[in-house]
């Protein structure tokens, strides 16, 4: 076979990822994830999740290879997660990643975190249509992307201005009680609910909506929720934590599917992808291809595990790179924390 075998590194957030795909197969995808350790402070702790890093670093990759039966040698890229994300996290990958290409004497591939959440989509449907409509939604991120080719050319259509969405289900789970990471636990919560509240939908009317058509705004959903759990606790009422779960979740996915189907249709593209750890979310998932139905749009969207962070979707994106013939970093790649699309 002449696609390329390429070895993809994730160290952007708390999850080491470790993937090998071939061409479009996906090969093997292992992950060590330090999410346990930054639960009882309600959020990832960078500090920690580096040395969590270091550590998982060389056994996720033995198992990777072992795995997929693999030898490094045979791999024609490495590939690794060169921003955005943690600095310190990034750094621990980008350097893991530059010993391997040097020692192998391989080509190495930097890749954006977010372009990467697109690619990965591959090693499930196949080629990527060209344009594509990316929604990207995670802890980090929440954004509209205009995707014409995914290895070079990703242009942002508009993004969140406070919160990301899948922080605000972090904040809103907290608020009732839920563990960290509270997205599942509130998808999961607001399958025994009603969508009984009518929470405020950011940037959907009026000027927003005119200024800020792509955009979204979770914070002043968050604090609706907090102001409406507190009313209620202060009146010794128990609350209704299903029913808030699902009406929240409800104003969080009706904003990101009527954005996401909007842009498709202002911009003339028929293919929409949703990617990002919250696109793991039930609702979301259901609500999007019930809207993609009615719009016409085609919608793709990978198996929950491969929504969250993961070294397949950076393997994914650097075979892509390898096979459109993208030039290799530069073995001074640095970690950018802030990296735009
Ligand atoms: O993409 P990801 O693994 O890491 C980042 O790059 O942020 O996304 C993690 C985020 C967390 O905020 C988590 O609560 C959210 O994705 N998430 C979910 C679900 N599964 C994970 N949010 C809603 N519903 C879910 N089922
Ligand atoms: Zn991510």
């Amino acid at each position: 076979t002449d696609e390329p075998l390429v070895l993809g590194i994730e160290t952007s957030c708390d999850e080491t990822g470790v993937g090998i795909v071939r061409g479009e197969t996906l090969l093997v995808d292992a992950i060590a994830s330090s999410v346990d350790e930054h639960a009882r402070f309600g959020g990832v702790v960078p500090e920690v999740a580096s040395r969590a890093h270091l550590e998982a670093m060389v056994p996720t990759l033995e198992r990777a290879t072992e795995q997929a039966g693999v030898r490094l040698a045979d791999l024609d890229a490495i590939a690794v997660t060169s921003g955005p994300g943690l600095a310190g996290a990034l750094m621990v990958g980008v350097a893991s990643a530059k010993a391997l290409a040097v020692a192998l004497g391989k080509p190495l591939y930097g890749v954006n975190h977010l372009a990467s959440h697109v690619a990965v989509d591959v090693v499930e449907h196949g080629p990527l249509p060209e344009p594509v409509l990316a929604l990207l939604v995670s802890g980090g991120h929440s954004s509209l992307l205009l995707v014409p080719d995914v290895t070079s050319d990703v242009q942002p259509l508009g993004s969140t201005i406070d919160d990301a969405a899948g922080e605000a289900f972090d904040k809103v789970a907290r608020v009732l009680g839920l563990p960290f990471p509270g997205g599942p636990h509130i998808d999961r919560a607001a399958r025994d609910g009603q969508v009984a509240i009518d929470f405020p939908r950011g940037l959907t009317g009026g000027r927003d909506l005119e200024r800020h058509r792509f955009d979204f705004s979770f914070s002043g959903l968050k604090t609706a929720v907090a102001r409406w759990v507190e009313l209620r606790q202060r009146a010794g009422e128990t609350v209704p934590v299903p029913d808030v779960a699902a009406s929240f979740q409800e104003a969080v996915v009706d904003v990101l599917t009527r954005k996401a189907v909007d842009a498709c249709r202002s911009h003339g593209v028929p293919d929409l992808q949703i990617g990002g750890g919250v696109a793991a979310n039930s609702r979301l998932r259901a609500l999007a291809q019930s809207r993609c139905d009615d719009a016409g749009v085609r919608l793709r969207v990978p198996r929950p595990g491969l929504c969250t962070d993961n070294g397949a979707m950076v393997a994914a994106l650097g075979a892509q790179m390898v096979s459109r013939g993208r030039q290799p970093s530069r073995l001074d790649l640095p970690a950018d924390s802030s990296m735009p699309v």
